[in-house]
């Protein structure tokens, strides 16, 4: 078997257990990505096979559509009290279980859901855990589309190589709020809870793709089965 294929099936072992861990009756937190795209797929059989009934929050409007799809009632963070379960994907976490997210686009929305959420589950493979977050993956930013070139240039100050994210055809890619997406990537070592306080201090930054804190069970899709990490640190017990 290649090792793409190898880690399509953690990540669908992975996308499965999480999907096992919705109850009927719960409000769920959907992410965004190939990760929750597999997540949403496995508790749309779940509604089909065993009657599986619960609200779901969605953090895009490529996940709305999806869960829209699959008979996934939804609705909007604000129609609902509280979220009890969010469960989501991410580009890097490391042993303290700080995140990087927002490849997908999908940065900002997602952190407003899961910071809502009572229980915080992220769903990777095992290629995505680092001792050292943004080594590899750049940090995106969310901006404000207004002067976001002279944003680029506050984060350039601050040492980051910032790129605008580009669509294939060159033009800036959009996030569902209208935003722009700027990666950031910074040679200096910093602590990213540093780092996240200097980056929201500039002026046209919505959101940063640092996501800490805000994960309490890991679910990673191994080589051949799942491992299941809880958050040390996690008060959601
Ligand atoms: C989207 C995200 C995704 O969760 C992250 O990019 C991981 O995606 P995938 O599951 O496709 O690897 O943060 O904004």
């Amino acid at each position: 078997m290649s090792s793409s294929q190898q880690t399509i099936n953690a990540k669908q072992r992975a996308a499965l257990a999480a999907a096992s861990l919705v109850r009927s009756g719960m409000i769920v937190g959907l992410g965004t990505g190939t990760t929750a795209t597999l997540i949403i797929r496995a508790l749309g059989d779940r509604i089909a096979d065993d009657g599986l009934k619960f609200l779901a929050v969605p953090t895009s409007a490529e996940t709305a559509e999806l869960a829209s799809s699959l008979s996934i009632p939804l609705r909007e963070l604000d129609d609902v009290d509280t979220v009890d379960i969010n469960l989501d994907g991410a580009d890097e976490i490391d042993f303290e279980f700080r995140m990087i997210k927002g490849r997908g686009g999908a940065l900002l929305r997602e952190k407003i859901i899961v910071t809502a959420a009572k229980w915080r589950v992220t769903v990777i493979t095992e290629d995505k855990r680092v001792t050292k977050l943004g080594l590899n993956a750049p940090i995106p930013v969310e901006v404000s589309p207004v002067g976001s070139r002279h944003t680029r240039r506050r984060l350039e100050a601050l040492g980051a190589s910032a790129i605008l994210r580009v669509r294939s055809d060159g033009e800036p890619v959009i996030t569902d709020g209208g935003n722009r997406i700027i990666d950031c990537r910074f040679q200096e070592d910093l602590e990213p809870n540093s780092l996240n306080a200097t980056l929201k201090q500039v002026v046209g930054v919505f959101e940063t793709g640092l996501f800490l804190g805000l994960c309490d069970l890991l679910i990673v899709g191994t080589g051949d089965g799942i491992e299941q990490l809880e958050n040390p640190s996690s008060e959601w017990k």
